[in-house]
This record gives C-alpha cells, structure tokens and sequence, in this order.
C-alpha cells in the first residue's frame, strides 16, 4: 500500500521505516529541510538503536522516500499516518498547531481520497473536533491510532507491539489502518476515535502514576531506614503488581509522560474533574529531580566551587533525547549554586548543547567528566556505566567520594567498599532520610 508519514521525529522515523520494512511504499514527510536531508543521506537525525540498519535496508529496496512539505506533487497514498509534536501549552495542556497544519496541509495536498491515521498523541475530544473542523467537505477519513513506542526500544516495540488501538467511525477506513499492520502479531482494540485517544493518556499516566508511587515509597523507605529494593522486590512478585516501572529513581521524563500527564490533568480540570491522583503524581515526580541537590547540600553545605561528574544528560537509556531529561534541570540548579559541573552522555551530548548554561562544560569521554569530581551523579542508567571501571573512577574522583546514584542500579555495598560515600533513592542515607531520630520508625506516640 502507498502511505505517507507527515512529521519525522522519534515516533514519524520508526513508523516511515518499520511500514517500509513491511513491504509498503513509504513517503517520509516533513517541514524541516534539514531533518529531511539528513534521511536523504542515509543518515538518522536521532539516535534509536536498530534504526540506521532498517532505514538502509528499505532505502536500498526503494521502499521509502523522503519529501519537504514543499515537494510534495504526488497522491500521498491511502493512508497518511500524522506523527507531529504536540507539546505543552503555557497552562499545561496539548499544543495542537503543529497537527492543525499538518491536517491543513494534508487537505491542501491530498484530492483523492485517503484515510488518515492519528499517531499524534491528542486530547481526547481532539479528533472528533479536528474532523469537523479541518477535514469537513474533504475526502478524508479521521482515524485514531495511538502509539505505544518506548523510545530506546521503538523498534522492537514496532514489530511486537502489546496492542494496536484503532479508532474509528468508519469500518472500511478502520481497516485500511488495520492493513498497515498485516504480519505483525497483536491484539486490536477496536473503539471509536474519542475512547481511543483516551486510551493512550490513561495508558501513560498510569505508568506515571506507578513511577511516582515507588518514588513516594521510596521516600519514606528513606525516613524509616527500609532499603527500597526489598520492598520493591516484594510487591512486585505479586503478579497483579507486576515489576515494571516500579524503579525508584530521579523523575519520570521525556517527551511523553510529563505533557501527557499535564494534558490529562488540564484537560479533566476544563471538563470540570478534580483528578486529584494526577496532581500528586506530577508533585511528586517534581520533588524527585531535586533530590541530587538535597543530597549535594546535605553533604556540602554550599556548593560553590564544589566539582560534580554528572553522569547521563539523556532522559533515558539507549536515546540521545533530552526533552524533560532530570540531567538539565540539575545541571542548572548546580551551576546556579555555584558548582563546578563537567557531563557526560554516550549519545546525549549533542542534543544537550545550548540546554545547558555555558559554565558547565559537556564532554564525550567518561573518564575526563569523572575525574576530579568531589561528587559524581548518576542520572541516567546508561550500560556503559554499569559496567565502568568503579575501583578507576573511585581513584580518579576526590574527597568525600560523593555517589549518588539517581537510578538505583549500583551495588551499594561494592561501592561503599570501594570508598564511595554512596546515597540511592530510598536506599538507606537516602536524601529524604531522617536525620533528626537516626533510628528509623517513630511510631505513634512512642
Ligand atoms: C512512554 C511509554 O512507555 C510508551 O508506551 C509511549 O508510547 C511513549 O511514552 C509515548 O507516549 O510516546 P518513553 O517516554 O519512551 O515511553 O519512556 P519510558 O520507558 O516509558 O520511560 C519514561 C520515564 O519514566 C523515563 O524517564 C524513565 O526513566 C522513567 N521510569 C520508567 C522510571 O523512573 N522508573 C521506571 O520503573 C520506569
């Protein structure tokens, strides 16, 4: 089937390519000439592992080509996925421009007809509006079709989704996008276009929600001296519990969860719902990123001058994106405080320039951001950290040996042996501990 892809950041590139790979004939559309230049040249304008490979295979089976919005001549095909940003608005909701131009321009370009599938994350409500607003008169159908990718895993995600969402009004429109998926095993969830945007901010915000509340637990796992782990291990063999998500760490980030969450939580508020949970997990999710910074003061007093290593700018592993990433806002706090900060990323960096105030200085060698450094931070929980060389980096880093390990994935008692001044996230010495009783639990009046 000819499909176009119409905006070709992290979700638009897997979906250009993963479609092509599946036999489709592929058109990668974007208003970015630069972005559009770089797929020309074979190359990937972000970092998404198995991607580059992909992307080759299809360019070489002439599966997929890639137009400037201004290019653009030809039929875009019978179905035309829209995957532009929609990113938060001053007072917390959805940014919709980016998808109204891109509707706008679809409709400008596309005469015959064609279904549309909505792979942009939209308010619920959005869809049914867009319709009568935009594509009204034309020979567009509206289709919502949520996405699931975990970036760092997109692609495996794109060949093994969990579940595909379509929805519609339409049958024969619906199945046109069901067609797109033939070959890949999963179950559907076939709704109308409304429950389907809901479906995906309920999916996020849930997984945000989980996040937060190992965090809370975590914080108070620090106030009565409980090592985390323990308790995360217990409750996560209850199978109705389940293990993901449930790594304590410093904020649940990226380009998804915090938009989402606000957008959820502006858009139940302008339909007259207090939802209450969604205020906690986002209050909760604003206090994590801090606790780097409690536990630099806690040990400095004052930062000025102090040397940090920070470990990690991208939000997550296994991507070089930096939206909402905790690294930039500590960065900030730190240099603002006076701190000496040097930061490393194995694929962050260049997304991070220009982030970061100009005092810290960003480098692309581990051992040049460790070496020095009173304290070190760990903010994302890249592999190449993990298996670093922890007896080189104790020797290369000065006193105290400050570690604090903002994921959780260090052996506390290794790193202790090997001199660190080691602090977790609800691992005991954590930032929220009690300093005042020193003995864990106070209970009742006791
Ligand atoms: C998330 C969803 O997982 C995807 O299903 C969805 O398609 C995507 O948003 C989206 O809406 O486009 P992603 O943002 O790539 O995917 O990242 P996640 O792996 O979900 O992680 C989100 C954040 O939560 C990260 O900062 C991660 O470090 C944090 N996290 C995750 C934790 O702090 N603890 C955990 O146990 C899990």
């Amino acid at each position: 089937m000819k499909v176009s892809v119409v905006g070709l950041g992290y979700v638009g590139s897997v979906a250009a390519v993963g479609l092509a790979a599946a036999g489709h004939d592929v058109l990668g559309i974007d208003v970015d000439k630069a972005r559009v230049t770089t797929f020309r040249n074979g190359t990937l304008p972000i970092y998404e592992p198995g991607l580059s490979e992909l992307l080759h295979t299809a360019v070489d089976r002439n599966k997929v080509r890639f137009l400037h919005t201004d290019e653009v001549s030809e039929s875009l095909g019978q179905a035309i996925l829209v995957a532009t940003g929609t990113p938060t608005t001053p007072t917390g909701g959805a940014d919709l421009s980016q998808v109204r131009s891109a509707l706008s321009w679809i409709t400008e370009k596309q005469r015959d007809h064609a279904v549309i599938a909505m792979k942009s994350t939209v308010p619920p409500g959005t869809g049914v509006r867009l319709h009568e607003s935009i594509l009204r008169g034309s020979k567009l159908e509206y289709v919502s079709n949520p996405e699931f990718l975990r970036e760092g895993q997109a692609v495996y995600d794109w060949f093994h989704p969990d579940r595909i969402v379509i929805g519609g009004d339409n049958p024969e429109s619906m199945q046109v996008v069901e067609n797109l998926y033939s070959g890949i095993e999963a179950p559907y969830v076939v709704t109308d276009v409304t429950s389907a945007e809901m479906i995906k901010y309920a999916a996020n915000a849930f997984l945000a929600t989980k996040v937060s509340f190992i965090n809370e637990t975590a914080a108070l796992c620090d106030r009565l001296g409980v090592p985390v782990d323990d308790v995360r291990r217990g409750i996560s063999l209850d199978p109705r519990i389940g293990p993901s998500f449930l790594q304590p760490g410093v904020w649940y980030g990226g380009s998804c969860f915090p938009k989402d969450v606000r957008a959820l939580d502006q858009l139940a508020l302008t339909n007259g719902h207090n939802f209450e949970l969604l205020r906690s997990v986002i209050t909760v999710n604003n206090r994590q990123r801090l606790l780097p910074l409690f536990s630099l003061r806690a040990e400095f007093g004052k930062l000025r001058g102090v040397s940090v290593g920070v470990l990690g700018l991208a939000f997550k592993p296994e991507t070089d994106d930096v939206r909402e990433a905790p690294a930039l806002d500590l960065i900030r706090a730190l240099t603002d405080e006076g701190a000496a900060v040097v930061a490393y990323d194995p694929k962050g960096v260049p997304m991070a320039r220009g982030k970061v105030p100009d005092e810290a200085r960003l480098t692309n060698d581990m051992m040049d951001c460790v070496d020095g450094a009173q304290a070190l931070v760990l903010m994302t929980e890249w592999r190449e950290f993990l298996e670093a060389d922890w007896a080189e980096i104790y020797d290369r880093t000065q006193s105290p040996h400050l570690l604090f390990d903002g994921r959780n994935v260090l052996d506390p008692a290794r790193m202790q042996q090997l001199g660190f001044l080691y602090r977790g996230v609800g691992r005991p010495g954590g930032p929220m501990a009690s300093h005042r009783t020193g003995v864990g639990a106070v209970i009742g009046d006791e």
